[in-house]
């Protein structure tokens, strides 16, 4: 196992991508905190996890707020006394249109979960990580944080964000012994995108390399692999986990 006794807390925990890391962290040895603001899919998932012998609990996390960041960081710690990983997955995206017909509530919420909130879980974390000596961090960040996506500004330009604060953190805290690092999901079949229906995902589908959908399950090995010791020289790095899309 890649992750044994390590303390692990995943959010957006209680569906699609940030279950599937709840699910392999929990695999690969680690104790996991799933924090999420769905109630039901966070204990569904933990349940899940019990069921398979793993080792899970359940938080009620607003990472879009400081002080939920601040008390999921603080649950975990009173709990098992540290935290080794830290997965910031939480994220949404506003409705596709034009940037000029984006409602600024609409940017608001986009950028408070996506970026606002990244950035108060890195910030409780890291002054764990600090005071205890080393830690890793995850962050999910999107091919939508490397080039254009057409239609989805508040998207984009979070996930941008959530690329500088992961290249940006690594170099401040690397001398802390603390690896920062980000996923770059591309076309992932979850819950947030089968609500878009089967065309449309027959559509993402065809526009990728590898002709077909991701799946969670795929983004979590290069998870789980990141906080792992085979990537203990690795840090700043953004993993592009999309079948080729980036390249093409
Ligand atoms: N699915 C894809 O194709 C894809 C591609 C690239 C990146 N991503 C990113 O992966 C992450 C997960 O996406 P997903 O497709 O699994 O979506 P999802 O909707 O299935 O899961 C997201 C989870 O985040 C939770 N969440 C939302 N706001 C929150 C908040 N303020 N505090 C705590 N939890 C909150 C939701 O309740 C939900 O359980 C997101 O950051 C998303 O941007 C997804």
């Amino acid at each position: 196992m890649l992750l044994e006794d390590k303390i692990a807390l995943v959010t957006g925990a209680g569906s699609g991508i940030g279950e599937a890391i709840a699910r392999r962290l929990a695999a690969e040895g680690a104790r996991v905190t799933v924090a999420d603001i769905n109630d039901d899919g966070g204990h569904r998932v933990v349940g899940e996890i019990q069921a398979e012998g793993g080792n899970a609990d359940f938080f009620h996390a607003d990472i879009a707020s400081a002080a939920g960041a601040q008390e999921l960081v603080n649950h975990v710690v009173s709990t098992h006394g540290r935290l080794d990983l830290a997965a910031n997955n939480a994220g949404l995206s506003e409705r596709p249109g034009l940037m000029h017909e984006l409602d600024p509530d609409d940017w608001a919420k986009v950028i408070g979960v996506d970026l606002t909130g990244t950035w108060l879980c890195m910030r409780a974390e890291l002054v764990q990580f600090v005071e205890q000596g080393g830690g890793a961090i995850v962050n999910t960040a999107s091919g939508a944080g490397l080039k254009a996506t057409p239609g989805l500004t508040a998207y984009s330009a979070a996930k941008h964000g959530v690329v500088g604060l992961t290249r940006t953190g690594a170099i401040d805290y690397v001398k802390h012994n603390i690896r920062i690092n980000a996923v770059a999901p591309g076309t992932i079949r979850t819950p947030a995108m089968e609500a878009a229906g089967e065309a449309q995902m027959a559509e993402w589908a065809a526009l990728m390399p590898s002709g077909r959908m991701g799946t969670p399950e795929e983004i979590a090995a290069g998870v789980a692999w990141l906080f792992s010791e085979q990537a203990s020289y690795i840090t700043g790095t953004v993993l592009e986990i999309d079948g080729g899309y980036m390249q093409a």
